[in-house]
């Protein structure tokens, strides 16, 4: 079973625990239902939103949000998820940067960009003195999502609704100058617009900031020739910061 699972493509083990599919379900006493318990189970919960919103505004400071969002049980993301990734770099950057989602790479590590593409985005940020942790200019690197999506897909619509009061406060906690916005995904939840490529480059206000919208680094690797254009938006970026 596993040789073919690998022959199919997986390159992951999901569960903590095999599950043995040859064995037969043994047989249930079917439960006596009771409506009354049973009732408040289906009654609709709270609306998403505003629940993060209500953690999210209780958080003080970074800590804070990372512990709300982990005990923000409403976004079904969490559960296939294996890590909360919350955040990398150096909070309190003049320069935040949003990405999509965790893929694999950053769901096994629990930091965001740590894949192929968080290595271009980095070798980007380096070629304007830019960097994480101990670089000349800091930078601080977020998701949309903290969850990673199931086969990396894209976050819906109501998904990103209900994470959005946890971006906004994740912004005004790390108190950036200026947001980088990596790709569709980002500008859809911080600009409600997508359209990168007529987006990229020009800078826009969005939470209280200046948001510069550029193409995501993943997009740069399957298409290089767009590279000549984030360069042009990295040289917008430190003209940004230097005036
Ligand atoms: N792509 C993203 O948008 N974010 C990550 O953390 C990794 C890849």
């Amino acid at each position: 079973m596993l040789d073919w699972q690998i022959d199919l493509g997986a390159t992951e083990a999901i569960g903590e625990t095999p599950v043995n599919r040859y064995e037969t379900p043994k047989k249930q006493p079917k439960p006596e239902v009771n409506a009354e318990a049973v009732a408040p189970v289906l009654a609709p919960t709270a609306d998403p939103a505003a629940e993060a919103r209500t953690l999210a505004d209780a958080a003080q400071d970074l800590d804070g949000l990372k512990a709300a969002i982990s005990g923000f049980e409403l976004c079904e993301l969490k559960k296939g998820a294996r890590s909360l990734v919350f955040s990398d770099g150096v909070p309190g950057a003049r320069v935040m940067v949003i990405g999509e989602a965790p893929g694999r790479d950053e769901d096994r590590e629990g930091r965001p960009f740590v894949g192929r593409a968080g290595q271009l985005l980095d070798a980007m940020f380096a070629e304007i003195g830019h960097g994480r942790a101990g670089a000349e200019h800091p930078i601080y690197i977020t998701n949309v999502m903290p969850w990673r999506p199931p086969q990396n897909r894209e976050p819906t619509p109501d998904e990103i609704a209900m994470m959005m009061p946890f971006l906004e406060r994740h912004v005004a906690l790390a108190k950036p100058d200026v947001l980088v916005l990596m790709g569709n995904v980002s500008c859809m939840a911080v600009l409600g617009k997508k359209g990168i490529t007529r987006l990229r480059g020009t800078w826009v206000e969005a939470l209280g900031k200046p948001v510069l919208p550029m193409f995501h680094p993943a997009y740069l690797l399957r298409s290089p020739l767009a590279k000549r254009e984030a360069w042009a938006d990295l040289l917008s970026l430190q003209a940004r910061l230097r005036s």
